[in-house]
């Protein structure tokens, strides 16, 4: 794989994205009042999933606006194994994947271990090679994160799967074009099923599907390879398969949660941002609750561009998390941050995963008056938090700890930014940008 910072003749390995001690830190101080124009970077839940489609093709694909996220390397690092050709530009954020020379089947463990999205190759894979080799993904901190609705819908297309220990291996005479009903509109399955029907000819349907905007990106590349896709209301995917998928530019979609995220920083600093590039069609419910809460919100024409402005006197509301177009779960834990500090009781209520609030014991350690029963998170307002030592358990929590220690009295230092790591492209640069005062430091230089 190479990463062109110049124009190396060679392969290079892949560092990761930023050389940083495994024990660093993010330091951050209270920081009121951001305010600016930022810009975003292109989503890493519709960037992992192109990634892997890309198999479905035997050519030279380019991608624009790919985020420089460790994911985002982890999957380069997958492809690379498979076979393919993989040269990164950062200073671009342009990826070109050549997948002509890719022909392996057998995803590395550890790879598979590192990043959970790994098991969307396996729907191409099958399609290209009509096999796959993966490890189980095994579950993550939110939850046991099982595949079965995978499994067993690719089981209806003709693939026989045996599970060896930790590892799936999957097999397919031809893959059968057949009507698959998702018990849940599952994101990770309706896009993989979906990259095996594309290439299977013959009608597929896939009923109660998942249409995030990450799964509709996805829908416009797979159109662009030259798939027939056609989505009938409410949630139905009908796919008419064809042999040859070509392959395709494309520009990523811009990280509408990263968007979320920088708009609830401004929220409980008092801060101002404009974030021209945001698609605020895709954050309906969302932005709908920060308006409940007394913020003022401006869309931009044609669907992009937010400008917000705190209010200083935020009532805190509840909501609960869903499928799209609900409120989105990865958008929930910074959210909470945002009613731990406006006036009122609210309870937020998490559907998708069954322990995404594992960031509530961080807040608690920050001041937060929260209470916990099962899936419901019961929150009474504070006039504010104060910084702690913190640990991140989630990419998204992490944010939350962040967007906390923003607001919070004094100094947060937040570890496990790993996960931070994972699921942005040095967001703390933005956010400096916009005036917070946040900085990466090794352990020992705080201690
Ligand atoms: C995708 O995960 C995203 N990840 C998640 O973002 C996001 O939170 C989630 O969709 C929901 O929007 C990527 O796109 C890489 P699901 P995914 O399958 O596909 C259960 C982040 O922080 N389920 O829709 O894994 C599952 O356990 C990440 O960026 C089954 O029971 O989500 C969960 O409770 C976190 N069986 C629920 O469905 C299955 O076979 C939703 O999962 C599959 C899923």
């Amino acid at each position: 794989m190479t990463i062109e910072k110049h124009v190396p003749s060679h392969k290079v390995s892949f560092p990761q994205q930023q050389c940083y001690a495994s024990d660093s830190v993010l330091v951050i101080q209270q920081s009121l009042g951001l305010q600016g124009q930022t810009e975003l970077v292109g989503a890493k839940n519709a960037v992992l999933v192109i990634m892997a489609s890309l198999i479905l093709t035997e050519g030279i694909s380019v991608l624009k606006n790919v985020p420089y996220s460790d994911d985002v390397i982890q999957m380069m690092q997958l492809l690379q194994d498979l076979g393919a050709d993989v040269c990164y530009k950062p200073e671009l954020h342009e990826l070109t994947v050549d997948t002509r020379l890719l022909c392996r089947h057998k995803v590395k463990p550890a790879i598979m271990k590192k990043m959970r999205a790994s098991i969307l190759v396996m729907g191409p894979l099958l399609a290209r090679f009509s096999k796959a080799n993966i490890a189980l993904p095994g579950g993550c901190i939110i939850g046991s994160r099982p595949i079965d609705l995978h499994i067993k819908n690719f089981e209806k297309m003709g693939v026989s799967l045996h599970v060896e220990g930790e590892f799936l291996t999957a097999e397919v005479k031809k893959l059968q074009p057949q009507y698959l009903v998702l018990d849940y509109p599952s994101v990770g399955a309706t896009e993989n099923l979906l990259m095996a029907a594309v290439a299977v000819p013959g009608t597929t349907h896939i009923v109660n599907a998942a249409l995030e905007p990450e799964v509709m990106d996805l829908i416009s590349v797979l159109i662009k390879m030259g798939a027939s896709i056609i989505i009938k209301p409410p949630a139905t995917l009908e796919i008419h398969g064809t042999r040859q998928l070509y392959p395709i530019e494309h520009q990523v979609m811009y990280d509408r949660l990263e968007a979320g995220s920088l708009l609830l920083a401004a929220a409980v600093t008092g801060g101002s941002i404009d974030v021209p590039q945001a698609h605020w069609k895709s954050l309906d419910v969302f932005l709908l609750k920060l308006e409940q809460m007394g913020h003022y919100i401006e869309r931009g024409p044609d669907g992009y561009g937010v400008r917000f402005i705190a209010t200083d006197d935020p009532k805190a509301v509840s909501f609960v998390t869903g499928p799209y177009p609900g409120f989105p779960t990865d958008l929930q834990a910074p959210m909470m941050v945002a009613q731990c500090l406006a006036s009122g009781k609210s309870i937020i209520h998490e559907t998708v995963f069954e322990n995404r609030l594992l960031h509530v014991r961080e807040l608690q350690k920050m001041g937060a008056q929260i209470t916990l029963e099962g899936d419901r998170a019961y929150i009474t307002s504070v006039d504010e938090l104060y910084g702690a030592n913190v640990i991140s358990s989630d990419i998204r929590a992490s944010c939350a700890l962040v967007v906390a220690g923003l607001a919070a009295k004094g100094t947060t230092v937040m570890s496990g930014i790993q996960h931070w790591r994972r699921g942005y492209e040095a967001l703390e640069k933005k956010l400096m940008s916009l005036g917070a005062r946040i900085s990466l430091e090794t352990a020992d230089k705080i201690s």
